[in-house]
C-alpha cells in the first residue's frame, strides 16, 4: 500500500527526462522524487521496440516493488510508445503518466500550421505517433524528423558545440522552405539544445514540449489517488543513474539546475 510519504520516480534512457523532472518539482515542491537514468543502456530510440519494452518494464516494476514509488512518470517519449499502454494494465492503481510529442498545442497555436517533429526513430516508427498523428494530419502539415544521434549531445554533456550546431543545420535546413510554424521536441532530451535549434528556426517559429502539460497530469493523477503531499515538507531529489561513471550524477545534477 503506497503512503503519500512515498516518493515519487521519474524514469529515462538518460538525462533527458530532467528537462521534465523540474516542471514536476516546480508543481509539486512538497515531494520527494528519485530520478532514474539509464545512460548504461541508452540510446532507447535506435533500439527495437521490444528490447525498450524489455528494459522499462523491468525498471518500472523495481520501483514500484522494491523501491515503494507512490507514482511513475515515464519521461522518455520511446520508453512511452513502447511500454506505458502495458505497464497500465500491469498496475492499473498506481498514477502513471507518459510523456508523447506535443503536437496538439502546436497545431492549435495559429491557422495553417507547418509543424516538424523532432523525436527518435522509435518514437516515429510507433503506432501511437501514427495515432497522434492522424488527428491532426487534415488540420496541419506534419514533418516527422528521426533524429539518431541528438541525445548523445545531451548524455555527454556537449550542448552548445560547433559539432551540435553542424549535426542540427544538417537535420533542419532541408525544412526550412517549407515555412514552419512550430517545432516539437518529441524527445525529452532535446529540450536541452532548444537554444541551437531556436538558432537555426529563427525567433517566429514556435517550440514545443511536452514537460509542462506531463507534470500538470502527473500532479491531477496523484491527487485523485490520495497522495499528493501538502504537509510542508521541502522535496528532494535523488539521482541514479545505471551508469557507474560518477560524471553522469554530476552531469544530471548540472542540467537539473540549467535554465533550458
Ligand atoms: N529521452 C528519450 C525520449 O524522450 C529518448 C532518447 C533515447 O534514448 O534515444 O524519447
Amino acid at each position: 500500500m503506497a503512503q503519500i510519504t512515498d516518493p515519487i520516480a521519474v524514469f529515462d534512457s538518460g538525462m533527458g527526462g530532467i528537462s521534465v523532472l523540474k516542471e514536476m518539482v516546480r508543481l509539486m515542491p512538497e515531494e520527494d522524487f528519485i530520478y532514474f537514468g539509464d545512460s548504461l543502456h541508452a540510446p532507447y530510440g535506435t533500439k527495437t521496440t521490444e528490447e525498450v519494452r524489455r528494459l522499462t518494464i523491468e525498471r518500472i516494476t523495481d520501483f514500484i516493488e522494491n523501491k515503494h514509488a507512490k507514482a511513475i512518470a515515464v519521461a522518455c517519449n520511446t520508453a512511452t510508445s513502447a511500454a506505458v499502454a502495458i505497464l497500465r494494465t500491469m498496475y492499473p492503481d498506481v498514477p502513471l503518466v507518459g510523456v508523447e510529442p506535443a503536437i496538439k498545442p502546436a497545431v492549435f497555436a495559429c491557422d495553417n500550421p507547418r509543424v516538424l517533429v523532432m523525436a527518435t526513430p522509435v518514437t516515429l516508427k510507433e503506432e501511437k505517433f501514427h495515432n497522434l498523428e492522424a488527428l491532426y494530419d487534415d488540420q496541419a502539415e506534419i514533418y516527422p524528423l528521426p533524429c539518431p544521434g541528438l541525445m548523445e549531445f545531451v548524455e555527454q554533456g556537449d550542448l552548445d558545440g560547433d559539432d551540435l550546431d553542424s549535426y542540427l543545420r544538417e537535420k533542419i535546413t532541408p525544412y526550412l522552405d517549407k515555412n514552419l510554424t512550430g517545432v516539437v521536441l518529441g524527445c525529452t532530451h532535446y529540450p536541452f539544445v532548444k537554444k541551437e535549434i531556436r538558432a537555426i528556426v529563427g525567433p517566429s517559429v514556435e517550440i514545443f514540449d511536452g514537460s509542462f502539460g506531463t507534470a500538470r497530469e502527473l500532479r491531477r493523477r496523484i491527487e485523485t489517488a490520495g497522495l499528493l503531499r501538502a504537509d510542508g515538507h521541502k522535496g528532494q531529489v535523488t539521482f541514479l543513474n545505471s551508469s557507474e561513471d560518477p560524471d553522469k550524477i554530476r552531469l544530471s545534477e548540472y542540467l537539473f539546475k540549467r535554465k533550458i
